[in-house]
């Protein structure tokens, strides 16, 4: 721990200097490529779960919140905003890359500010997922068709006040960004090792494109699409492996079974619509890559990859979470998990740069059959 603390300053130093957007320079000429990676979007609109929440769960009837400290004690000075992690989300790095206000939650906005918002809307619901019935047990959320229902709302109700007349909105929809990360919820709650991986991401995948063909219908054309999560390798997981520690390999490839059928379905989406971009960002493998080169061993040096940092003391039971009473880590940078189900703001910082400037985790998505 002496290493990783004397040398904190210079790795944080290094990834914040990094993060210079406009010195990145595009290697290739694509087009698509220079849009998705350069692109002027004049909004951004979030559709998810806890990953990218950014405080619709605080007006919802759940015990998934995180409106609370130790929560957001890098968040512009020490501010718990019902994101989950120390501060700054990957959907908050995203809007920072593409030069636009961080995206504020849809259910805390008040129909006034609704009316006046262009920049985009955040419908993004902790404990969510594409299933309707995902993450109920534990109490409300938005899960992804009535997030597009609500977006469809935003257009009817809002954004056709903004702007005047059907030209002028179809622009704005055809030049905005739509950004996802859903879906790990549904292997959290329904996925079971009696299940058949592949007929399970089957119907998971053919809920999730039908929401994604809704969002074209109602004039989206560029898409962010963030692949599922490697759980297996999460602190909640992790707590229970033998040896204590190493990553569930078995649920990792179920969920890279529908990370594969994902990104060929997208390809094919892209074949059938034409004018429409997607950007397929592989989550999966950053976060998997973040523990070094076994998924068995955990081999950073500089940060804990095997325990969140709250609760400081995490045994993995079912009701050990990061609460408003927890004792968390004195320093949230030297742990990959801020609590045990998401990152600290420094990785979702490192997901941000491992996308856009070092274009290892983000990819263009091609016609399938070009
Ligand atoms: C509308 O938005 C602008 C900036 O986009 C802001 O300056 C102004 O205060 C907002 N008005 C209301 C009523 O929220
Ligand atoms: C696994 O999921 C199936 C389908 O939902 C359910 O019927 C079964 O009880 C579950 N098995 C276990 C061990 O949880
Ligand atoms: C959006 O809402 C309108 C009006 O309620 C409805 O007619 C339309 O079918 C909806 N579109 C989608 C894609 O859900
Ligand atoms: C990670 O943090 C936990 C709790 O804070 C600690 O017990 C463990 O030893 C740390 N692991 C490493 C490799 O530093």
């Amino acid at each position: 721990m002496g290493l990783s603390s004397s040398l904190k300053p210079y790795f944080l130093l290094l990834f914040v200097c990094s993060l210079n957007v406009s010195t990145i320079n595009s290697t290739k000429p694509l087009k698509e490529e220079a849009v998705l990676f350069g692109g002027k979007f004049p909004a951004l609109y979030v559709i998810g779960d806890s990953l990218v929440d950014s405080g619709n769960n605080n007006h919802l009837e759940t015990k998934v919140k995180s409106n609370f400290p130790p929560y957001g004690s890098n968040f512009e000075g020490g501010k718990p905003t019902g994101r989950f992690s120390d501060g700054k989300t990957i959907a908050d790095y995203i809007a920072i890359y593409y030069g636009l206000p961080l995206v504020p939650a849809y259910l805390g906005l008040s129909e006034e500010q609704r009316n006046n918002i262009s920049t985009g809307i955040n419908y993004a619901s902790a404990s969510c997922g594409i299933f309707p019935d995902t993450g109920k047990r534990l109490g409300k959320c938005l899960s992804l068709s009535v997030q597009v229902d609500l977006f469809n709302e935003t257009i009817e109700k809002n954004l056709k006040k903004k702007f005047k007349t059907n030209s002028e909105l179809s622009k704005h929809l055809a030049e905005s960004l739509f950004m996802t990360a859903i879906g790990v919820n549904d292997y959290v709650f329904f996925y079971n090792k009696t299940i058949d991986a592949n007929e399970f991401a089957n119907k998971l995948l053919h809920e999730f494109m039908i929401q994604i063909k809704r969002l074209h219908k109602l004039g989206a054309r560029n898409f962010f699409i963030n692949n599922i999560k490697p759980l297996g390798c999460y602190p909640n997981i992790i707590a229970h492996t033998v040896p204590r520690g190493s990553c569930n390999d078995n649920l990792n490839l179920v969920i890279s079974v529908f990370n594969a059928k994902l990104r060929r379905s997208l390809s094919h989406m892209k074949h059938k619509f034409s004018k429409t971009s997607f950007l397929y960002s592989d989550y999966f493998n950053f976060m998997l890559g973040l523990r070094g080169p076994s998924s068995n061993q955990a081999t950073s040096n500089l940060l804990n990859t095997t325990s969140p940092c709250c609760p400081n003391v995490y045994d993995g039971g079912l009701t050990t979470s990061c609460t408003p009473g927890s004792t968390s880590c004195k320093v949230p940078e030297t742990h990959i998990f801020f609590d045990p189900f998401h990152p600290t703001q420094l990785v979702n910082l490192m997901y941000a740069i491992s996308c856009f400037q070092e274009r290892k985790v983000c990819h263009v998505v091609r016609d399938a059959l070009a």
